[in-house]
């Protein structure tokens, strides 16, 4: 099974998600797709999603209630239909132990945590199960030079499910697809139905073409 994360970030409006989630077809065989929108468009995307498709959120509380002005927390998000969660993206600069407080929090509430790391020697910290995002600092539209080598020694590293984000769209895709990894972390080429729905097909044709790596 391959994972598809469609991270949609501060992006859509109401409109937006039921147009965009009424274009789409089921999930193709083999691919799990994983839409994450806004919180306040949690509960109306989990009506809406198409056969094969889960829903994601973009982060949680460490807390499990309380007085967290701002915060929501892994009952909140069971309730709205969420089965994933992504924990630790860089544009939310979470402390370490709050990371683990996140990855454990989403466990006890049965959430699958996506944890996103930057750096190798992040990988260390996380001994729980769960699945890594490996998002590395590298200009916009590009993917790192020596990136199958970094993927062999993470996953020699991490031995969990791998995810690859940034810049993930059809044109990188191909050089994605040969390798080892289980599953794609997408933000921009989410937002809009034509490009989601190219790289769902374009990668399910990939998988079913002999030289592929992807799990
Ligand atoms: P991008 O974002 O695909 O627009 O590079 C990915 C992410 O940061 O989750």
């Amino acid at each position: 099974m391959t994972l598809v994360i469609g991270n949609w970030k501060m992006h859509g409006t109401h409109h937006k998600i039921v147009a965009f989630l009424a274009q789409l077809s089921p999930a193709p065989a083999g691919i799990t797709p994983v839409l994450c929108f806004p919180f306040p468009y949690l509960t109306l995307a989990s009506q809406l999603l198409p056969h094969g498709y889960s829903l994601g959120a973009q982060d949680l509380s460490c807390y499990d209630q309380g007085a967290y002005t701002g915060q929501v927390s892994a009952a909140m998000l069971k309730d709205c239909g969420v089965h994933y969660v992504l924990i630790g993206h860089c544009e939310h600069r979470d402390a370490r132990d709050t990371i683990e407080k996140k990855i454990d929090q989403a466990m006890r509430y049965g959430l699958e945590p996506i944890v996103c790391f930057e750096k190798k020697s992040q990988i260390l910290q996380f001994s729980a199960p769960c699945t890594l995002a490996y998002e590395p600092a590298v200009g916009a539209d590009s993917l790192p030079e020596d990136l199958s080598a970094q993927i062999l020694d993470l996953l020699e590293l991490c031995k969990k499910p791998l995810l690859y984000g940034g810049s993930v769209n059809t044109d990188t895709l191909k050089n994605l697809c040969p390798l080892p990894i289980s599953g794609l972390l997408v933000g921009r080429a989410s937002l809009e139905a034509s490009s989601w729905c190219q790289l769902l097909e374009t990668l399910a044709g990939a998988k079913r073409t002999p030289g592929h790596f992807f799990h």
